[in-house]
Order: structure tokens, then sequence, then C-alpha cells
């Protein structure tokens, strides 16, 4: 009996049909912010192939919140209609939509990947002023970021709010809030990018008041939805935000209401050292699931069914995110199937290439 195959009860309204699970991945493809058929056809084929939930790729909140002109957003009502129409598709699949809901902060502002993903100048036609909690690059070719003020803050918490409201309307089932990677929510996490002397910033109660109020905001406007996170379990520098400050925060989240833990790690000091290969962050998803008791999902090269199956069976996590593996091959759910021996049956569409 394969666990990959056995379906996932997140909440009494949200079943998954399988552990595989699409993660985020930005597509640059939009137009002020606006979906189109290239997401349908990029989320919609994970869905033909049997994911048992999609996370759409980040999501800004703000127009100033996208890591480059070409990110999807969701600050408007009008971004919703398309949305909607996608994830209608992915629920016809039997799949589960989800959104990963961001702001980029102090990483915004950037060209595409494919143009060397530079960050523009903020009055350059692609750019803008970003935001952070302290007035601190990423990079020294970055420009620096403005501090937000505390009254800046309780804006930015409102505008993941009303994200969330039109990610309900747009019939997302999980909403899921980026909070790793060296995006807004981490800046605020790691003391390394938080220099703060406000309540937003200095101890770890401080430092983790900005996720709590955007936890907060989001969940009072949900109904079956499930809301998720995704972390950086640590900054990989000394000094930085650890795995022992993310498993005291996953504790805090749980109580909050957060359903699911999607654990990350990195990107927002670019001294970080990291020592990639398979497998490598399922350690800190492993000391999430059994320190806070909380349904995880690991993610970083994993691509064999085997591979996600050993990592369920060892109890290591609940389930497991795939992202590159999925951009090569967007049947690798029937894949992992074949390898598993497990008889899934395929779309109908599709069941003569079974
Ligand atoms: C990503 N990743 C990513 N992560 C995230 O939290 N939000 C995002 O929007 C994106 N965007 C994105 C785009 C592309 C093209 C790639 C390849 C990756 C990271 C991704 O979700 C995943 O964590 C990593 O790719 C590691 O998993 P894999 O690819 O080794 O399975």
């Amino acid at each position: 009996m394969s666990k990959l195959f056995s379906s996932l009860q997140i909440n009494n309204s949200i079943q998954l049909q399988n552990r595989i699970v699409v993660a985020p991945m930005c597509q640059y493809s939009a137009d002020n912010g606006y979906a189109n058929n290239w997401h349908l056809m990029h989320l919609g084929q994970f869905a033909a192939g049997k994911a048992g939930a999609i996370i759409q790729e980040a999501t800004a909140v703000a127009p100033e919140g996208r890591i480059s002109y070409k990110d999807l957003g969701l600050w408007e009502d009008g971004q919703i209609t398309k949305l909607a129409e996608i994830n209608a598709f992915i629920k016809a699949q039997g799949s589960v939509p989800g959104i990963q809901l961001a702001h980029a902060g102090r990483k915004a502002s950037t060209n595409l990947p494919w143009l060397g993903r530079e960050q523009f100048a903020p009055e350059h036609e692609n750019g803008w002023q970003t935001v952070a909690p302290s007035a601190l690059a990423f990079h020294p070719s970055d420009y620096t970021p403005k501090a937000v003020t505390e009254s800046e803050i309780t804006t930015l918490v409102d505008q993941f709010k009303q994200a969330a409201v039109r990610a309900v309307k747009a019939g997302f089932e999980i909403i899921e809030i980026h909070g790793a990677h060296g995006y807004l929510i981490h800046q605020f996490l790691s003391p390394l990018s938080n220099q703060r002397t406000d309540k937003y910033g200095g101890s770890f109660e401080n430092r983790i008041r900005f996720t709590l109020e955007v936890v907060s905001a989001i969940k009072s406007v949900l109904t079956t939805q499930s809301l998720w996170i995704r972390l950086s379990a640590t900054d990989w520098v000394d000094g930085g935000w650890n795995l022992e400050e993310t498993i005291a925060l996953c504790k805090i989240l749980k109580q909050q209401g957060v359903e699911v833990f999607d654990i990350s790690t990195g990107g927002l000091d670019r001294n970080q050292k990291i020592e990639v290969h398979p497998n490598y962050q399922v350690p800190f998803a492993e000391a999430v699931k059994n320190q806070a008791q909380v349904i995880t999902g690991a993610v970083g090269l994993i691509t064999k069914g085997k591979q996600a199956e050993t990592i369920l069976e060892n109890q290591q996590a609940d389930f497991i995110l795939i992202g590159r593996e999925f951009l090569r091959n967007p049947h690798f759910v029937y894949h992992c199937a074949t390898e598993l021996r497990v008889n899934l049956p395929w779309a109908n569409q599709y069941e003569r290439g079974k």
C-alpha cells in the first residue's frame, strides 16, 4: 500500500487524492498581474496529470510586492476572473487549487530571470521603490529599500487580507502564505534583515509579529479554505533565522489555525552556504513535523517516486512538493504510479497512453 498514493485529509472540507503537490513556481508571464492562457495551460496540465494539489506561483498582494513586473497579482477584483476559470478546470480534474500569497519586499522590482534578474531603479518603467522592515538592500548592487512605518505595516497586513478575500472568490481551496525565500515576511522574521527597534523588531516575539498579524487577518476571511504557510527553516548563515525559531513559530501558528507547513530553506542572505543534494531540506521538514506536531510538506530535489515514498514511510513529512521535476515531466504523478506499481486511473482522455 503506497503512502504517496494514499489520500491526505487536511480539514473537514479538503482532501488531497494523493500526497504529491505542485510547488509554487513563478512564471513571469502575467500582464499587470492578470493571469492568461499560459497559466491555464501551465497549471491545468498538472491537474490533468492528477496532482494532489497545485499551489499557484507567488501572487502579489500589491503591485510593488511583485518580484518582477510580469508576476501574477491579486490586488484588484478584475484579476479574479481568469483565476476562477483556471480553478474550475483544476477542480473538475479532481485536484485542489491553491495560491501562494506573497510580497517580495526588498527583493521586488527585478527583471525577468531569463533577462538577467537585475533590480530596476525605482524610476525605471518596469521598476518601483521597494519596501522592507529595514533600509537594508539584499545585494550591494540593489537599490536601498524604504523601511516601512507602522501605519504602512497596517496597510500591508490589509493587502494580504484583501488578496485572501479575492482568492476565496476565485475558488482557491488552499491559501498559502509565502513566508520563505527572503521575501517580505521572511525579511521581518530574520534578524539579518530586520533591525527595527519598534515592536516589529528585536526579540523573537517582535520579529514574528508581522507574520502573526498577516495570518490572523487572512484566517478571519476564510471559511472552508485551508491556510498553509511556506517557511525557510534556516537562513544558512550564522546569526540568522534558524530551525529552533522556525519550530517555535510553527507551534504558535498551529494555535492560530495554520493547518499545513511547507518547509523550505534559504533565500534571505546572499552569504548563505548550502550544500544542495537530493532530500537536502527533508531534515528540516522532519524536525517541524515531529517537534511542532503539524502537517508538513517536504520540498527540494525530490525527483523520484520511490524517493518520495521513502520520505513518507520514514515519517519525515506528510506530503511531498515537487517543483522542477513537474516542469520536466507534467505527468510525474503517472510515472510515480508506474514506478511504485500503483494502479492509478489516468485521465480518460489519456488512458490509451498508459
Ligand atoms: C520556484 N520556487 C518558488 N518558490 C516559492 O515559494 N514561490 C515561487 O513562486 C517560486 N517560484 C519558482 C519558480 C521556478 C521556475 C522554480 C524552479 C522554483 C521554488 C520551488 O517552489 C521549489 O521550492 C524549489 O524549486 C525546490 O524544489 P524542486 O524544484 O527541487 O522540486
